[in-house]
């Protein structure tokens, strides 16, 4: 195992670095074996990305990680029903399942749930096939929607008898009843009931689509619920399918521990989203709160004084302690701290901004920035030419300006004047790192 082990962090050091990798790697494997992930897979991956999944999962398995795959397959449902002319119409969002219907429903859930476990025990990935004996249902409304349950019980003895022998479940959603009706479960349901009794540390979504999409059409990286939550929902772009899934998202991680988070990605980019800080496709966390000081105190100075000196591996000239009428603001896990001076106009003058690359990656940054731009209507800050964060500042900026070996930003100041003092002042201002790295 140590053997594959090290191939496998040589070839994850290909998406980021090794450190990264291996870092995420033992964070995985240091949760309760089967309290590492639940994977929710759509029937749409199972039928276009079998191959890619395959080879995400067989990748996992290799490494010792065990996560419990769930997966639907209604594009697959939907096609059968119309082929054999059975008539199973979307009701409030769930498939009216009468017993014809379910004749046709089961049989289809098997043959996909086989697919991937045959798929998987071809590479030599042991897999079991779980269709039984996990989610206990019951009849939600049998006028209304026929055979459809609601999931009340998870019973996880097959998915820790499959993880015990050290095969990945491969989970269908079918429920049934005490008496052992089968009923057919929404897959979203059954995730959500998955996820409250497993209580895993990762969640992973997997879409064609890789993610979640901003106006654009782009995929939005991170999502913290605690700072970007209320304006997404209130988007008009946002559309009600997202809508709906942001509300399960959240409804989900408020039933986790903090340190939960769920990742929307698609099959052929999980590797790269588990094992790097900037992953690939969306993450979202409950996020954290931000504690400000407006004129923050010496021993509030030098409590992030580490932070700021680690993240960019220098050390310090002066102790922050020294600064005056300084206003700081920093991340409660203390993984993202901003410091912002007295500046010239009145306009505010952001010295320091610091995040841990872990943080980075899960929108820490981002959340931070959001929480300057809403205390400080205009702001101007510096940054070496060669800092690789200046595209990122670029975005946040509304005016840039190169004077080497300076970079000089500003947002919220539109007039020369006083754009033209504040670049003075900040190519002025002392130089506040010791030269030599840590
Ligand atoms: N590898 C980490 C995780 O899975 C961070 C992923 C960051 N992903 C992102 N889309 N920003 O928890």
């Amino acid at each position: 195992m140590t053997e594959t082990r090290s191939v496998v962090i040589e070839l994850l050091s290909q998406l980021g670095s090794s450190k990264e990798a291996r870092e995420y790697l033992n964070r995985f494997s240091s949760q309760e074996k089967t309290e590492f992930a639940v994977i929710k897979v759509g029937g749409g991956v199972l039928r276009d990305q079998l191959d890619e999944l395959a080879w995400a999962l067989t990748f996992l398995h290799r490494v010792g990680l065990y996560p419990i795959v769930l997966h639907g397959a209604g594009p697959q449902l939907s096609e059968a029903l119309e082929q054999s002319q059975v008539d199973a119409p979307i009701i409030d969002g769930l498939r009216k399942t009468t017993p014809e219907a379910m004749a046709v429903i089961r049989p289809i859930l098997y043959e996909q749930n086989l697919r991937l476990v045959d798929e998987l025990e071809e590479r030599g990935v042991r897999a079991r096939s779980v269709v039984h004996g996990v989610f206990e249902s019951e009849v939600i409304d049998a006028e209304k929607f026929g055979l459809v349950g609601t999931v009340g019980k998870v019973h996880r003895g097959p998915l820790q008898s499959a993880i015990r022998s050290g095969a990945l479940p491969i989970v269908a959603c079918l429920g049934e009843t005490t008496s052992g009706q089968a009923l057919n479960v929404n897959a979203d349901m059954a995730a959500a009931a998955l996820v409250d009794a497993i209580q895993p540390y990762k969640i992973v979504l997997l879409t064609p689509t890789g993610g979640l999409l901003d106006s654009e059409g782009r995929i939005i990286s991170a999502i913290s619920i605690a700072s970007d939550y209320e304006r997404l929902m209130e988007s008009e772009w946002v559309h009600s399918g997202m809508r709906l899934k942001l509300q399960q998202i959240k409804a989900m991680l408020d039933r986790l521990p903090g340190s939960s988070s769920i990742s929307i990605t698609s099959a052929s980019h999980l590797t790269k989203e588990l094992f790097t800080h900037t992953g690939a496709g969306t993450l979202v966390r409950l996020g954290e709160r931000f504690d400000h000081c407006p004129d923050a105190a010496a021993h509030q100075l030098t409590e992030v004084q580490p932070l700021i000196e680690s993240c960019f591996g220098k050390k310090l000239r002066t102790p922050l302690a020294g600064l005056r009428k300084a206003y700081c603001i920093t991340a409660q896990s203390r993984r993202a701290a901003a410091i912002v001076l007295e500046g010239n106009r009145g306009v505010a003058y952001l010295d320091k901004f610091a995040v841990t690359p872990q943080a980075r990656g899960e929108g820490l940054g981002a959340a931070l920035w959001n929480e300057l731009r809403q205390t400080f209507p205009a702001l101007y800050w510096r940054s070496r030419q060669d800092n690789p964060i200046n595209g990122w500042y670029q975005r946040q900026a509304t005016a840039s300006l190169r004077y080497p070996p300076w970079k000089i930003f500003a947002y919220g100041v539109d007039d020369f004047d006083t754009l033209g003092h504040l670049v003075r002042d900040a190519r002025a201002r002392d130089v506040a790192w010791q030269e030599n790295a840590l």
